[in-house]
């Protein structure tokens, strides 16, 4: 049972290795708290999974953060966030155990900025097929900048591909600019690309090669980060319950050497994970 009384680290989690990009601007942004990371390598992707598949296995990756005593959990996510997150908040939470927790997503986040980061009008939005749609960001989106045209595309290929750690293999080049090259043709207005899924900032350097020259790409990493800073500042109450002992432990549900080799590609630098079995 959770240590309640315990302060204890925020969770961060993400189908797999994806959510590294954006744990590494948190820490970078907040070093003093301890953190947990949770990646479900073992049954990533996440992203062709239906509706209620993303959720079941998110709110059973939620309940074990919260037994590790984690107050706040961050799903790094977008997939995880459209499809899970409003039926964790709305309805499991609050009937749980665990009703005074909190779990946050990266979309909300995201589309409360992005609005001013487009001089045209016109956005681009690139994704999984569940986070497509889900329509997350198009109705996210609408509620604070109404009038901004949303583009969102669906690339299925790009996962499995920096999963497998292909995404620098000549073959991923012909799915990344098949990718943009839709997006690009839906509105040639575009001139702001978010990368709405944690796993593609590994992509970006192939994605800008596709794009034209004064486009902007946007990742996700350091707006999750500065929300979740504002978050914490305007909720002491969760900001007491938080360790600030600057621990990191990381979890998977796959194999920790495989967890090992391919997490510091995302993180930046060593990660040593244990492996759990939900
Ligand atoms: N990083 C996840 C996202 O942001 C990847 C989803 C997947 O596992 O397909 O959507």
């Amino acid at each position: 049972m959770a240590l309640h009384n315990l302060p204890g680290p925020i969770g961060i989690f993400d189908s797999g290795y994806g959510g590294l990009t954006v744990f590494k601007e948190i820490v970078a942004q907040l070093p003093q708290y301890s953190y947990v990371y949770l990646g479900d390598n073992a049954r990533a992707p996440y992203g062709p999974r239906s509706f209620d598949t993303v959720y079941q296995y998110t709110w059973q990756c939620v309940q074990w953060f919260f037994k590790q005593n984690c107050p706040l959990v961050i799903l790094a996510c977008n997939t995880a966030s459209a499809k899970a997150l409003r039926t964790i908040q709305q309805s499991n939470l609050p009937a749980s155990a665990f009703a005074a927790n909190r779990v946050l997503g990266v979309i909300r986040p995201t589309a409360e900025v992005i609005g001013p980061y487009s001089q045209s009008g016109s956005i681009g939005i690139l994704g999984t097929a569940g986070t497509v749609k889900s329509q997350s960001y198009p109705i996210e989106i609408a509620k604070f900048w109404p009038t901004l045209r949303v583009h969102q595309q669906a690339c299925p290929m790009w996962v499995p591909l920096v999963e497998n750690n292909e995404w620098q293999n000549p073959g991923a080049e012909y799915f990344v600019q098949s990718g943009v090259e839709a997006l690009l043709a839906q509105d040639k207005h575009i001139d702001t690309v978010l990368l709405a899924c944690t796993h593609y900032p590994l992509l970006a350097e192939a994605i800008a090669k596709y794009l034209p020259p004064k486009t902007t790409l946007l990742s996700q990493g350091s707006i999750v980060a500065q929300s979740l800073a504002a978050y914490l500042v305007r909720h002491p109450q969760m900001d007491a319950r938080l360790s600030k002992a600057a621990e990191r432990h990381f979890f998977t549900t796959d194999a920790a050497a495989d967890f090992d080799q391919h997490a510091s590609i995302f993180y930046g630098r060593a990660v040593a994970a244990t492996q759990i079995v939900l």
